[in-house]
């Protein structure tokens, strides 16, 4: 088969040019241009999404998700939560996350299930035939209607896929796959797009669900980055600290449900394990109150969870103090640190400030405003906060406690598992008593850093 001609593109500003340079000729921007490839001469060339298969599917996409569509539930409850149900027909997905962390365990599971219902296809290009038979077994599942097609050349997927029509087909990994009409490396910017791309239109056109397992740089983003989160409908990331058990799936794009939804596994040496009540696995399991520890009720999705935060102030010894945080916002820290000296008195120039998120979950909401800063107060002045108390609350610049979503849920959730305090702001507060909690409404950070 003859070459098809490549040319480059910016990712700034869609330019072409037909060699690789630094510079982009069109925008100046450095670094932008990555190959792709010219199909079917000029015409097609000049749009570098021609290959998508026309704007008019996009629009479509719209009313996709004013109308239900039908969905084909994975059966594990936790996957099918953060999917909004289930897999859409003709709907692509992108798992992400860093190796060894579960990917193609969760997705063979998933696959054996499906294949009770529709025809499944589990593209390999990672792991031999054996290896996933093997994993099977280990697996304990049903994976015997399972199509396997260990394969890594993007037209032969497209043809496998066309001549057998699966309802769903996993492609494990596409950062493995490559199409013989580039010539840049498997694994490169180029060849993922294109490949994510091609397969994107075959899912559009077909009706088959195609799920991509995708790895995540060291730095934290897919391959491709940005680029393949614009193509697929809905974007999971794995989660989890790799030295525990647990995992988390976030879903971060989702055109087919909401986003934030969240579902918990165990690692166990049957696969994943669903977790089906995860409120209270990210509190640590000492005993006594000790100074430097907060719990908060985070909500992610509709779940809320109790998470506890953990701080530790320490004299500083160099130049500049360090703020570290491990699962929460760094610049939110350096944000609280200067609240909390403008507003509540309470310097910390000399002092390094570390805050951990325990059990490596990760919080982004800022709700976690108030659980931070008391955690910091507790070590600062190494007196723990009383017991069976929870926290939550946004902290703003002036001082002021800012109240959160959902305020009631997460008090019924603390109250749930037996906490009898909880320090929350004062438009939170609920009009009739919950149950086995006592509220502390807060108006102003200074008024929780005094609390007792
Ligand atoms: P895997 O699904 O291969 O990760 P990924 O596809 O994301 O790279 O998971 C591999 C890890 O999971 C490996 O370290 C072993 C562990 N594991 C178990 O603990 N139990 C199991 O049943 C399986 C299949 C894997
Ligand atoms: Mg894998």
């Amino acid at each position: 088969m003859a070459k098809a001609k490549s040319v480059y593109s910016c990712t700034e500003c869609g330019g072409q040019s037909p060699k690789w340079q630094g510079q982009c000729p069109h925008c100046d921007a450095w670094n932008t241009l990555v190959e792709s490839v010219v199909e079917g001469g000029k015409a097609a060339g000049a749009n570098r999404f021609a290959s998508l298969g026309g704007t008019g599917e996009v629009v479509s996409l719209g009313e996709v998700e004013a109308k239900d569509f039908p969905r084909l539930p994975t059966l594990i409850g936790e996957f099918d939560r953060v999917l909004g149900g289930g897999i859409v027909e003709g709907g692509v997905v992108l798992i992400g996350g860093d190796p060894g962390i579960g990917k193609s365990t969760l997705l063979l599971q998933a696959a054996a299930r499906l294949s009770e219902q529709v025809r499944v296809l589990y593209v390999t290009g990672e792991e031999s035939a054996q290896q996933v038979a093997l994993r099977a077994r280990r697996l304990e599942v049903n994976a015997s209607k399972i199509q396997l097609l260990p394969e890594i050349e993007l037209e032969k997927v497209q043809a496998t896929i066309a001549a057998l029509k699966p309802g769903v087909a996993v492609i494990d990994s596409i950062q493995t796959l490559y199409s013989s009409a580039l010539t840049s490396a498997p694994g490169s910017v180029a060849q993922v797009r294109e490949c994510a791309a091609q397969l994107t239109r075959v899912a559009k056109q077909s009706g088959t669900a195609i799920v991509f397992v995708g790895h995540v740089t060291k730095e934290g983003a897919l391959a491709g980055p940005r680029v393949l989160e614009h193509m697929v409908d809905t974007v999971l990331y794995f989660e989890g600290d790799t030295h525990t058990s647990f995992r988390l799936i976030r879903a971060f794009k989702n055109r087919f449900g909401a986003v934030n939804e969240m579902g918990v596994f165990a690692m166990t040496e049957k696969g994943l394990r669903e977790v089906t009540n995860p409120s209270a696995l990210f509190l640590s399991q000492h005993r006594s109150d000790v100074a430097g520890s907060c719990v908060m009720v985070t909500q992610e999705g509709t779940r809320p969870l109790l998470v506890e935060l953990q701080a530790l102030v320490d004299e500083a010894h160099g130049a500049q103090p360090r703020r570290l945080t491990v699962g929460l916002e760094q610049n939110r820290l350096a944000m609280l640190l200067a609240v909390l000296h403008r507003h509540a008195g309470i310097a910390l120039f000399d002092q390094d400030v570390f805050v951990n998120a325990v059990g490596g979950v990760r919080i982004v909401e800022p709700g976690a405003d108030l659980a931070v800063t008391l955690a910091i107060v507790s070590s600062l002045r190494n007196r723990a906060l009383p017991a069976k108390h929870v926290v939550f609350g946004e902290v703003g610049l002036a001082g002021e406690v800012r109240p959160v979503q959902r305020g009631q849920e997460r008090l019924r959730e603390a109250a749930k598992l037996g906490f009898t305090h909880a320090i929350i702001p004062a438009a939170n507060k609920p009009r009739h008593r919950i149950e086995g909690i006592e509220v502390v409404a807060v108006e102003r950070l200074s008024e929780a850093v005094d609390y007792k």
